[in-house]
């Protein structure tokens, strides 16, 4: 390519004096008195577009004068140091070439002035060319290879799990159906039930709701393993923090507790903030100034404190001291809503919690039981604003015990065979979890709603693009 990204120049790579070409969209443009345009074009590859000043003396200035927001254009032009207070450098346009008009600046959708976060979702195709979810890609971006280079420098290995697959992995029946059946004409068994051996994999078939179980045969060959995948979910959840397809990063680690594992995200997630301060800081700053001012706070307290670990009996104590009225009643034996895990995250530990040993019936089928036989050790990090960000365990590694759970729970042993099978040959303790990547897009960014840090959200009723 004989152009150069925005960022390059902004930083200075180039000498005052040396020609460069840029390739963009207009942000904003505007005329000068003395026959200059001031023409801002951004790229994607950093927070701030380029100032480009065209002087009128070149010979398409005409046209340039009807530049609006959104045309794309290829500059090439001097590095110069501005004369401004903004950015310290600027390009002397030799050449401006028009290349995409705006048909209709009065109807582009993504006119230079503040949208709301409402009207940018319905406008999903063009909202990336805004600032606020242009940081988010980038972001985004910087976590997801942050988190790739941490299992990557610790040793771990990548495992591409499956999409489609058998196996309802937490058992909650929130799955979407794949088949290539004729919803029409089902084929049906003597029984009056749908025949799905006829299907395309000759059984029920669904997107995947975790890569866990696919990803503990590995981690019984490979020790430290990890997906990085999407997952989908059939909930009827319409709110800030669920969506129907999110990514979730799942290592799992053989011969490891829970407090191994809950010691891994806590690095992890250190890690992957340490990055995000380190690469990011244009787009911190403009969280920290239009979106939430505790934003950099934040993720420097994150990096530099210990999560405190609690453990759920207590954390119900906590709850029901705390005086508060929650709308859902707290009692040993609940699971936590959102109201109880945000009081505790940031009401009354200002911080990430480890939240340990949940009752048993209110968790996955497995998950290892504590001595106490009422317990699991199960773990979720709870983070201030968003609630559970991770949910992970040790898993029951022990071949009797989990049967017993698993006719406990009304589960066929044939279902979970292979899964037995590595109980059977070679057992070993292991643990492991999942991280929920928007939550943590939107933990670290301070974005109030999951639908605003992905591209492309599914939700209830909404599959657009
Ligand atoms: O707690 P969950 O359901 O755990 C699992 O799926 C385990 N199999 C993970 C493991 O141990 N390998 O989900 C893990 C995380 C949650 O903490 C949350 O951050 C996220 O995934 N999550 C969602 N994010 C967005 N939309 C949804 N509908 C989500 N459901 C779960």
């Amino acid at each position: 390519m004989t152009h150069v990204p925005v960022v390059d120049v902004l930083q200075g790579r180039f000498a005052v004096g040396e020609t460069v070409t840029v390739k963009g969209w207009v942000r904003t443009r505007r005329d000068s008195k003395a026959g200059l345009s001031f023409i801002a074009v951004h790229d994607g590859s950093c927070f701030d577009p380029v100032q480009v000043i065209a002087l009128n003396s070149l010979e398409n200035y005409a046209d340039i004068q009807r530049l609006t927001a959104g045309c794309s254009v290829s500059v090439t032009a001097t590095v110069k140091a501005s004369e401004g207070k903004g950015q310290a450098l600027e390009l002397d346009a030799e050449r401006v070439e028009i290349v995409g008009w705006v048909e209709n600046p009065d109807t582009y959708p993504m006119a230079a002035k503040r949208h709301s976060i409402e009207y940018l979702r319905e406008h999903a195709h063009l909202r990336p060319r805004t600032n606020v979810i242009g940081a988010v890609t980038r972001i985004r971006n910087c976590l997801s290879q942050a988190i790739h280079r941490f299992f990557h420098e610790n040793g771990y290995v990548w495992i591409s799990t499956p999409i489609m697959t058998a196996s309802d992995t937490e058992g909650a029946g929130e799955m979407f159906r794949v088949s290539t059946l004729d919803m029409l004409n089902l084929p049906m068994t003597d029984k009056g039930e749908v025949d799905y051996s006829q299907d395309f994999f000759g059984k029920e078939t669904y997107l995947t709701v975790s890569g866990q179980l696919n990803v503990e045969t590995y981690c019984a060959a490979m020790s430290k393993v990890y997906t990085f995948g999407p997952t989908f979910r059939a909930e009827n959840s319409n709110t800030s923090r669920h969506l129907a397809e999110f990514w979730m990063i799942e290592p799992e680690v053989a011969f490891a507790s829970l407090d191994d594992v809950a010691g891994l995200a806590e690095d992890m997630l250190k890690y992957v903030c340490k990055a995000v301060l380190e690469e990011r800081a244009d787009d911190m700053a403009f969280f920290a100034q239009r979106i939430d001012k505790d934003a950099i706070n934040r993720l420097e307290k994150l990096v530099s404190s210990d999560f405190v670990h609690m453990d759920y009996t207590d954390a119900i104590d906590i709850l029901k001291a705390s005086g508060k009225s929650f709308e859902f009643p707290v009692e040993w034996g609940v699971d936590l809503s959102s109201e109880h895990e945000r009081y505790l995250a940031e009401e009354h530990v200002g911080g990430p919690i480890v939240m340990k040993n949940y009752p048993k019936d209110i968790k996955a089928f497995y998950m290892r039981i504590n001595d106490d036989e009422k317990t699991v050790a199960a773990m979720d990090i709870l983070a201030p604003g968003i609630g559970e960000i991770i949910g992970g365990s040790q898993r029951e590694e022990r071949l009797d015990v989990f049967d017993r759970r698993l006719e406990e729970m009304g589960l066929s042993q044939e279902d979970y065979s292979w899964y037995r099978d590595l109980r059977r040959y070679g057992t070993v303790p292991h643990s492991g979890f999942g991280l929920g990547f928007e939550r943590l897009v939107a933990y670290v960014t301070g974005m109030q709603n999951v639908r605003d840090v992905i591209p492309f959200p599914r939700t209830p009723g909404n599959a657009q693009y």
